[in-house]
């Protein structure tokens, strides 16, 4: 059977008294049903040796049999005193009950919402197996103790997180977290955002309320349930942390998001990009009918100014469009700069239906000189869109 510990693998995360014996996913299409994992994902859990011994959360259920061995493993025998549940999503809660009867010893620690929680996805009878805590409790494990800081709707409302002192750990539940199995080789930041801002985006005001309290500890490593464990300078994660969840721009420049049924757009989009790059600007470029559309999302979350090139449909925008801006105003998009291009070839609506769309969003500021192409790019399209280039570059 593949595990990871009995593999040799579980050095993957191994710093004296803490063990990760989370899985690997690489078999998963869509997380969460939704968001493409072209490099897969983990399912982060921890256990922390001591005089008493805690699992810090378990996994998703397609990973439990290796799960289930993995802390076996790590246990080497040992008694399990505590399962610390940090969040009741199910690719982090799905073996609470399957531990709780492997471990009839092992008692479950969470707050208030997490126990209620647990008692709506399991039938667990946990009586006199609880310990409820609260913003500030502590759990001693020996030379090991555990402060509980309560997150919530980061990214769920029973979510805390748990900073060890000795080791100066903290537990940071999903935040810190990125797509892409443990053991991926790829910069962190392309995967955290697109993680980031699909998943917790829209909790910028309590992500930075966990900050706050995160800034009051001394961190030398984080342990997320997703990605790699953190060490190091922990400054750039951080800063990127604090940009997202402020909704402030990662990178100055355009991200050009356009749809195109014929190509005629399409030209349109691709001839303002070369006008931007040949005027400084850093330029990114997407066609949303082939782009994975949370990829889409968290490219417009990075750059400081956005540009929109569509045809008309049907009275309104082209539907791939109208379903990335949909998606950007659940995300809470903000701050912002952004230009339209549309395409109509008698009656021009694509402009009138973003721009209604836009207008729902906090702190967009719309720039005047909307290119509208009639069909085929003509010359006065091109002076329309090299009037854009200088407005945008400026
Ligand atoms: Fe990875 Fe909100 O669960």
């Amino acid at each position: 059977r593949d595990c990871l510990l009995s593999r040799g693998l579980g050095d993957v995360y191994k710093r004296q008294h803490v063990i990760w014996v989370g899985a690997n996913d690489r078999r998963l299409n869509l997380f969460e049903n939704l968001f493409p994992i072209p490099r897969g994902v983990s399912y982060n859990a921890y256990l922390i040796k001591d005089e008493k011994n805690a699992l810090m959360d378990t996994v998703d259920a397609s990973a439990s049999e290796q799960f289930i061995e993995n802390v076996a493993y790590a246990l080497n025998g040992g008694k399990l005193d505590y399962l610390v549940v940090q969040h009741m999503e199910p690719d982090h809660c799905a073996n609470i009950q399957r531990i709780l009867e492997l471990y009839p010893e092992t008692k479950v620690v969470g707050n208030v919402k997490t126990m209620q929680m647990i008692s709506q996805f399991f039938d667990a009878d946990l009586e006199g197996r609880q310990v409820v805590v609260k913003e500030g409790d502590t759990l001693e494990l020996g030379n090991h103790t555990l402060h509980f800081v309560m997150a919530p709707m980061v990214h769920w409302p029973e979510v805390m997180v748990s900073y060890e002192q000795t080791e100066k750990v903290l537990f940071s539940a999903d935040a810190f977290g990125k797509f892409g199995a443990v053991g991926t080789d790829e910069p962190w930041p392309e995967e955290a955002r697109r993680y980031f801002i699909n998943i917790v985006g829209k909790y910028g005001a309590p992500v930075q309320t966990l900050l706050k309290k995160a800034a009051a500890l001394d961190i030398a490593t984080i342990c997320p349930l997703h990605g790699p464990v953190l060490q190091g300078d922990l400054t750039p994660y951080l800063h990127l942390y604090n940009t997202w969840s402020s909704y402030q721009p990662e990178t100055r420049g355009v991200f050009i998001a356009y749809a195109s049924i014929y190509g005629n757009t399409k030209a349109a989009a691709l001839l303002l990009a070369e006008e931007l790059k040949s005027r400084g600007v850093t330029v990114e470029i997407a066609d949303l009918s082939r782009t994975d559309l949370a990829q889409a999302v968290a490219k417009a979350f990075q750059y400081s100014q956005m540009v929109c090139a569509a045809p008309s449909y049907d009275g309104g925008v082209f539907p791939v469009m109208a379903d990335f801006l949909h998606h950007l105003k659940s995300k809470s998009y903000q701050n912002r700069t952004v230009a339209l291009i549309e395409n109509g070839s008698w009656a021009p609506s694509a402009a009138r239906t973003m721009t209604a769309q836009l207008e729902e969003m906090k702190a967009i500021t719309l720039l005047s000189g909307t290119v509208t192409v009639r069909a085929a790019l003509k010359d006065a399209d091109r002076t329309a869109l090299a009037a854009l280039a200088d407005a945008l570059a400026q």
